[in-house]
């Protein structure tokens, strides 16, 4: 990989062997169902998972027979992965990547970047618009016209909920980037890593993924573990993203906007 790790590749390195110990990670086969119902994947469909740490999604839509390519900046989580798919018999491409770098080199039916995957979790060189773009434009490059795809992102209004003037005062919240910088700690770690991680209200989101050339069709609360089609709310950690690329990849971000909210007046999200 010509780029270099960021602080997020060095967290998750040593995260890795305990991440799946993490309880927002129990949910992974009605998570999958999910997947499946909601992008309506047809048999063999093939999966771009981005941010796919672990691998508990890919190995797992790899088992029901999807032809699943992984991507992470983390070669610790990429070993777990490949350890996981490994044990379960199937063949899972894992690429070491940065999703804000990524070029794939295929399309793909449907692609998936879950628990931030690389989406909002900022490098300290990052950019907090040109980041999440980067990481759109990867996976609308990776899609054809009409393919799916869904996110879950940290939820902007629970972030500015839970702060108040000190934290920006201190520099644990910017609310210019809308991001939390912290000093984590987790099982594995040898101390504390200093983590920018930036969470997304629902217009923002709806403005980016139309930048990208990508149409919301749904937003929904879905906290990892606990994933749902219910109304995104004030306090819940995350916001899932249903999308798909826009049919007429040449539409302008104004036109899939415009699409929107057509669609919003005929009972769409
Ligand atoms: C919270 S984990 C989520 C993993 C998995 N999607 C899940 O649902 O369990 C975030 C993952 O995104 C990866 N990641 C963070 N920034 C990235 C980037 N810029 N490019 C690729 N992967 C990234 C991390 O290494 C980590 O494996």
């Amino acid at each position: 990989m010509a780029d270099a790790r960021n602080e997020w590749a060095a967290f998750f390195d040593e995260h890795a062997p305990a991440y799946d110990d993490n309880c927002f990670t129990k949910n992974t086969l009605r998570e999958v169902d999910f997947l499946i119902e909601t992008l309506a994947l047809a048999p063999g469909a093939s999966i771009l998972d981005v941010g796919c740490g672990t691998g508990r999604h890919a190995v797992e839509l790899a088992r029901r027979g999807y032809a699943v390519t992984g991507v992470d900046i983390s070669a610790g989580m990429l070993a777990q992965a490949a350890a996981r798919a490994r044990e379960a018999g199937v063949a899972v491409e894992f690429r070491r990547a940065d999703a804000t770098r990524f070029a794939p080199d295929r399309r793909y039916d449907a692609a998936i970047c879950l628990c931030e995957g690389a989406f909002g979790l900022l490098g300290g060189r990052d950019d907090a618009l040109a980041q999440p773009l980067a990481v759109l434009g990867a996976v609308a490059a990776a899609l054809g016209p009409g393919g799916p795809c869904l996110f879950t992102v940290l939820n902007g209004l629970a972030m500015i909920r839970k702060h108040a003037p000190a934290d920006v005062a201190a520099g644990r919240f910017d609310p210019q980037a809308l991001a939390e910088e912290s000093e984590c700690v987790a099982p594995g770690i040898s101390g504390p890593h200093l983590l920018k991680e930036r969470a997304f209200v629902p217009t923002e989101l709806t403005l980016l993924f139309a930048v990208a050339g990508l149409e919301i069709i749904d937003l929904w609360g879905g906290t990892a573990g606990n994933w749902g089609r219910r109304p995104v709310d004030l306090d819940e950690m995350e916001i899932m993203v249903h999308a798909r690329k826009a049919c007429d990849p040449a539409a302008s971000p104004a036109e899939i906007l415009a699409r929107r909210a057509r669609g919003k007046e005929g009972g769409h999200a």
